[in-house]
């Protein structure tokens, strides 16, 4: 549970992003993509959810990689090398299927860039062709380009403000290579911010093509014990922790999610002031 090691990966004015290492040699034995782990930075704070970017077992350390949202990924942010998280569990959640699908698409928005590689390289292992679409709000934001386009045949970046690439979404590239060769592609992979999941999804619909998400719903324990990521998928109740976090994004019910992920942010807001104005 010791911080190893901390770099900023990316930054602009409004957001960090940041790379750790960490020490957790049973989870780095266990962990398989799309899998993550539960951790606390503090006794009195709460329990967050990240993927584990990639898992070390030889060293016996995980990367973990994190936007600064809100408190919590703050303190995080805080951490010096050498201090220790209070609570740290995984790896959680079901590992993403991998296998040969043949011509596969992966799309990765913000942060969800993180969660997509360790996928991304199990999915390159398993032989499939694989195009890749990242999408970024700006280019000092976009990450792990190097390490992601190594894995790709076909690459494209969009970013909102066209500060770098192609400006736009990483939907608009979608439509284009559906339009120009329908039925080519066998599997799309998306993660990232809700509304661009279910860009993808709406999109993907269209051509009957089988979609998987890796959904973002808050979690508290991430062991199926509270209940807090409970969705409606395909009409019954799933619970994301245990039961995900991948799904067939066709059978998701977003409405849901987007009004249940939206429940404490303005709690949470309040809380961030407190703790800020406690501690300056
Ligand atoms: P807050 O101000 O508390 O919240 C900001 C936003 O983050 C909220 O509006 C909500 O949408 C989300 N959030 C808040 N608390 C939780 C919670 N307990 N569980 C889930 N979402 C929450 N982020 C990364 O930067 N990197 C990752 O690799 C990553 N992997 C994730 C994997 C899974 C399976 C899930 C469910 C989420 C993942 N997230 C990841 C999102 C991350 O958990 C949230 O950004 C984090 O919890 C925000 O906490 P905060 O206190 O800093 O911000
Ligand atoms: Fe508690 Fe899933 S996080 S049931
Ligand atoms: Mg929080």
């Amino acid at each position: 549970m010791r911080l190893l090691y901390k770099e900023i990966l990316a930054k602009d004015q409004s957001t960090r992003i940041l790379k750790f290492i960490l020490e957790a040699k049973d989870i780095a034995l266990k962990a398989k993509p799309g899998q993550f782990v539960v951790l606390m930075v503090k006794k009195e704070g709460e329990r967050i959810p990240l993927t584990i970017v990639e898992a070390l077992p030889q060293e016996g350390t995980i990367i973990l990689i994190a936007q600064e949202v809100g408190l919590t990924t703050k303190l995080l942010a805080q951490m010096k090398v050498g201090e220790s998280l209070y609570a740290l569990v995984g790896p959680l959640g079901n590992p993403t299927p991998i296998k040969n699908y043949g011509r596969v698409i992966l799309v990765g928005g913000g942060v969800g860039i993180a969660e997509l590689y360790p996928v991304a390289k199990a999915l390159k292992k398993a032989d499939n062709h694989i195009t890749l679409i990242l999408g970024a709000r700006t280019k000092e934001v976009l990450i792990l380009e190097a390490e992601l386009k190594v894995l790709a045949s076909d690459f494209y970046i969009t970013t909102d403000d066209g500060s770098y690439k192609r400006k736009g979404v990483v939907t608009d590239v979608l439509k284009e290579l559906l339009e120009d060769s329908s039925g080519v592609y066998n599997f799309i992979y998306a993660v990232g911010p809700v509304p661009m999941m279910l860009a993808v999804s709406q999109i993907t619909k269209n051509y009957n093509l089988p979609t998987v998400v890796s959904l973002n719903s808050l979690m508290v324990d991430g062991t199926g014990m509270c209940g807090c990521c409970r969705l409606t998928i395909g009409g019954r109740t799933r619970f994301v922790c245990i039961d995900g976090p991948d799904f067939d994004a066709h059978s998701v019910n977003w409405q849901e999610l987007i009004n249940r992920n939206r429940m404490y942010v303005e709690k949470e807001k309040e809380i961030c002031k407190l703790y800020e104005k406690t501690t300056s």
